[in-house]
């Protein structure tokens, strides 16, 4: 039975902050949430259960964001209706860059010049609505409009949107892994869907622990939207299967944790190229 809770929230700013925090929590197996604008232009955040979470991490979560502004919190069942459909119909298409990332029931909104990639919101994170996944794809746009890159790794795919990108706009293949199988599973199903099924390898692995890195590596381009904490554990992995002129791409950071994680990779002997901020998320560009 999915559930339900719905959150009163004041602005746009803290909808999506709240949406972002959420959906990049491991602790809650990252639940799905959607914003709508109400009547009054306050927010909603709904978000979406498929089992009883933890309550207490729930509130501790939600106070990180809110602060005193949190709201009671009730967990409910969801009335029975087709909630993905509801809850899709406020997921507006998302631009970044040369990127328009939509769900199926906004194809014919697609523009001749858009590289259109088609997600469903849905059992992964990436539908470009986070301001770390359209801080990636606009960084991604850049990067390999600018510059032929080789090999080509997408750590924490997600949907698999990113890799996506990539195949689609440069024709690039791209290694993309994810810790969790679910998101595998989906990004090779988002893949056949727009047509780069034959240039993404999805594969299980948590950080570099599969083999399969060592097939692929060095890479010449590493984006990496996990977050702050896990950035800093693998950043010795990460520079290791870097090429020499490789360039890496971070998200999943908060502004305040830009200085922490930028540390630890020039501890690894790279320096900071670039830095993006898109709704309180960094996106770095690092190299040699
Ligand atoms: C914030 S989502 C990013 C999804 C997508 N790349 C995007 O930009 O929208 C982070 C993803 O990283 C995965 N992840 C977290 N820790 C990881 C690790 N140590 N190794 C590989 N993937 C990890 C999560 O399962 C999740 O799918």
């Amino acid at each position: 039975m999915t559930l339900i809770a719905s959150l009163p929230v004041a602005t746009e700013e803290l909808a999506g902050a709240l949406v972002e925090a959420l959906g990049a929590s491991e602790e809650l197996d990252f639940p799905t949430a959607a914003t709508t604008e109400q009547p009054d232009k306050s927010w909603v955040v709904d978000i979406y259960f498929e089992e009883q979470p933890d309550e207490a991490t729930l509130a501790r979560l939600v106070r990180d964001v809110m602060g005193d502004a949190t709201p009671p919190i009730l967990v409910a069942p969801l009335p029975d209706e087709d909630w993905v459909a509801k809850s899709l119909e406020g997921l507006k298409p998302v631009r970044a860059g040369r990127f328009m990332v939509h769900g199926s029931h906004d194809r014919s909104k697609v523009q001749p010049d858009d590289v259109a990639i088609e997600i469903e919101a849905g059992e992964a994170f990436g539908t470009g609505h986070h301001g770390t996944t359209a801080g990636c794809l606009a960084e991604i746009d850049r990067l390999c409009s600018a510059r032929e890159f080789g090999s080509i790794l997408d750590l924490g795919t997600g949907t698999g949107v990113l890799a996506i990108a990539i195949a689609k706009a440069f024709g690039k293949r791209v290694l993309a892994t994810d810790i969790d199988p679910v998101a595998t599973r989906v990004t090779h199903e988002n893949a056949v869907l727009n047509g780069v099924g034959a240039l993404i390898d999805a594969e299980t692995a948590e950080g570099f622990g599969n083999p399969v890195f060592a097939a692929h590596a060095p890479f010449d381009l590493i984006i990496a939207n996990i977050l702050a904490g896990p950035l800093i554990a693998l950043a010795g992995d990460i520079v290791r299967h870097l090429a020499p002129d490789g360039v890496v791409v971070l998200s999943g950071l908060l502004t305040a944790q830009g200085p922490a994680v930028i540390a630890a990779y020039e501890a690894e002997g790279l320096r900071l190229e670039r830095s993006g901020e898109m709704e309180g998320w960094l996106t770095l560009t690092l190299s040699r």
